[in-house]
């Protein structure tokens, strides 16, 4: 497939077909092309939401699980537990793998499912949070509003995604880096024809962080507020459900 327009496609089918085929390379890239920083981020997401020990959190796009474990192992605040979301089962049998070397199975439990449509009951979550995937979602609003639906009153949603920074000289150095290496280097790690073609395409073409916040507001959510991380590369969004 090649294209602008084909390459963004968000088809639930492709978006899952396409994670699939680079899960055994996703985290080795994910470590790399962020020189580590992609831990740093989901910590700083899971910290954010001042969890007591006692919450259901749901992690949705929960691909190979690294910010779901992150919700139960955080030395500062953690989960009580975590039900880990996605819809690629590549990415589900590495998270499974992964939690099981963790020692985290009663703690972590995984199933196959669409942010869109959450098979989870109304209010049955005390927090949710999603990591680099609401970018890929085919609707925003609809899994912002999946996501109020399953949040209890109170509950509070923590969203990481990546931004393009607009600091004139951090927007070139990244640009470059960005739009020309990682998907370069992603190519020739993953072997993947577009998965990292489609990375920075799909963060230029998703809501800028204050669209995003504003939509958050629209829905209903109170205590909207999004975060800055490393420059810019990426927000952290903060909201709860009133
Ligand atoms: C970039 S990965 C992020 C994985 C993980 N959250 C992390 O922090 O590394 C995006 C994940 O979202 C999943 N995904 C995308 N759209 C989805 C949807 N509508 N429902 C469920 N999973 C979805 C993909 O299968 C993929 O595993």
């Amino acid at each position: 497939m090649t294209g602008g327009q084909n390459l963004l496609e968000k088809d639930a089918r492709r978006i899952a077909d396409m994670f699939d085929a680079i899960a055994p390379r996703y985290d080795a890239l994910n470590h790399l092309l962020s020189a580590g920083f992609d831990r740093r981020w989901r910590v700083q997401a899971i910290t954010a939401l001042e969890l007591s020990g006692q919450e259901t959190l749901v992690d949705l796009c929960t691909g190979t699980g690294d910010l779901a474990l992150a919700a139960v192992q955080s030395q500062r605040a953690h989960a009580r537990r975590v039900i880990g979301i996605d819809f690629a089962s590549a990415m589900l049998k590495l998270a499974a793998q992964k939690v099981e070397r963790h020692d985290a199975t009663a703690l972590v439990q995984l199933m196959r499912g669409d942010a869109s449509c959450i098979p989870l009951c109304d209010g049955s979550a005390d927090a949710v949070t999603i990591g680099f995937g609401i970018r890929n979602v085919a609707d925003t609003r609809a899994v912002c509003d999946e996501i109020r639906r399953v949040l209890r009153p109170g509950g509070r949603l923590a969203i990481l995604e990546f931004n393009m920074p607009s600091t004139p000289i951090i927007k070139g150095l990244y640009g470059w880096y960005f739009e020309r290496f990682l998907p370069w280097v992603g190519r020739l790690i993953s072997r993947h024809p577009e998965a990292y073609a489609y990375l920075p395409a799909s963060v230029h073409a998703f809501l800028p962080p204050a669209r995003l916040s504003a939509l958050l507001v629209e829905l209903g959510f109170t205590e909207v507020r999004m975060v800055s991380l490393t420059c810019g590369v990426v927000y952290l969004h903060l909201a709860t459900r009133p």
